[in-house]
């Protein structure tokens, strides 16, 4: 087999380095920066010739400058003459963007996948897309992976009884379902949410009975964090003894941490998908890692085994990092 080699650029170098330590390999030399005039500068500064390469970049604030280096990276990569490149995006940002609400917006998620594609990626590996089918915007095989488990298995270890899964809207009833399978709880409640207008959040009703029960919000993204509070806020008033949350990407935009702290819900879990922001540490904000997941699929998919395998069955957490 051809040499492994993983590089990365900006966007979440600890991860990087975590799949590389969970890999027991080196991260592959680069450089990443900014020319004078504001223009992305890659340089790959090793021989991949031959290479299987992959590339861990998530497409996370600051988007487009993510988005610019992953495709100058793969760009640079395949002038090089590497053998195979894979794009590693533990998060897809432009996901929430995969369809048209309006007349005369872009399909961006679309787009994007369109320039990972063209820019010469030969396959992608993702981690819970705000929506599954984004998988078919890429041209190339996409391993979609899911947090899911490691997030679940720890509910698993922290609480066990009274417990209620509770999706905050209707595009995630699939994933908090999928969460209650692995926890094994019975009980699921699902509500409904409208956004008048980006970045808002009004809560429409919610299906199924909280009372007494500890509520778990089971969620992709935590952006804004106005979903989880308002949907915290209305489990609350339904008799929910306390309200847990778990998110895969903790984009936690503007001031969402501070929003968090000073809400009514007792706990945040996220994944190391997007880099915890400054100004978050030391509160209700957790973080655990997927870098075991994403070296074990880049190392099944170096070897050529199975990665479907990965994809549902439960995955032992990695570390829980600290209190974000
Ligand atoms: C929306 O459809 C997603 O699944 C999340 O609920 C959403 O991205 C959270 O956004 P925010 O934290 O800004 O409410």
């Amino acid at each position: 087999m051809n040499d492994l080699k993983v590089f990365t650029g900006s966007a979440n170098r600890p991860l990087a380095l975590e799949v590389c330590r969970n890999l027991r390999m080196p991260l592959a030399q680069a450089l990443v920066g900014t020319f004078r005039n504001g223009e992305t500068r890659i340089k790959i500064e090793e021989s991949v010739r031959g290479a299987d390469v992959f590339v861990v970049q998530p497409t996370c604030a600051a988007a487009d400058h993510h988005v610019m280096e992953l495709l100058l990276m793969i760009d640079s990569l395949r002038r090089a003459s590497a053998a195979r490149i894979t794009a590693v995006i533990p998060y897809y940002g432009y996901a929430r963007q995969e369809k048209k609400t309006t007349g005369r917006e872009p399909i961006s998620a679309k787009l994007v996948a369109n320039l990972i594609t063209i820019a010469g990626a030969d396959r992608a590996i993702a981690l819970d897309l705000h929506a599954p089918a984004i998988q078919g915007f890429f041209d190339i095989p996409v391993d979609h992976l899911t947090a899911i488990p490691i997030l679940a298995e720890l509910l698993k270890q922290r609480v066990r009884n009274d417990l209620v899964v509770v999706s905050p809207d209707s595009g995630g009833v699939a994933r908090a379902n999928d969460f209650r399978h692995h926890v094994g709880v019975p009980a699921l409640a699902i509500i409904a949410k409208q956004r008048p207008e980006p970045d808002l959040v009004e809560i429409v009703e919610m299906v199924g009975d909280v009372a007494g029960m500890t509520a778990v919000i089971v969620d992709d993204i935590v952006a804004t964090g106005s979903t989880l509070v308002e949907a915290a806020d209305l489990l609350l008033e339904r008799g929910a003894a306390r309200v847990l949350a778990y998110a895969v990407h903790g984009e936690l935009a503007g001031n969402a941490g501070q929003l968090i702290e000073e809400s009514k819900i007792e706990s945040v879990v996220v994944t190391d998908t997007i880099p915890v922001r400054p100004g978050t540490r030391g509160g209700k904000i957790v973080t655990v890692s997927v870098a075991p997941l994403l070296a074990e699929a880049i190392r099944r998919i170096h070897e050529g085994s199975s990665v479907s395998a990965l994809f549902r069955p439960p995955q032992k957490p990695g570390a829980i990092l600290e209190r974000a």
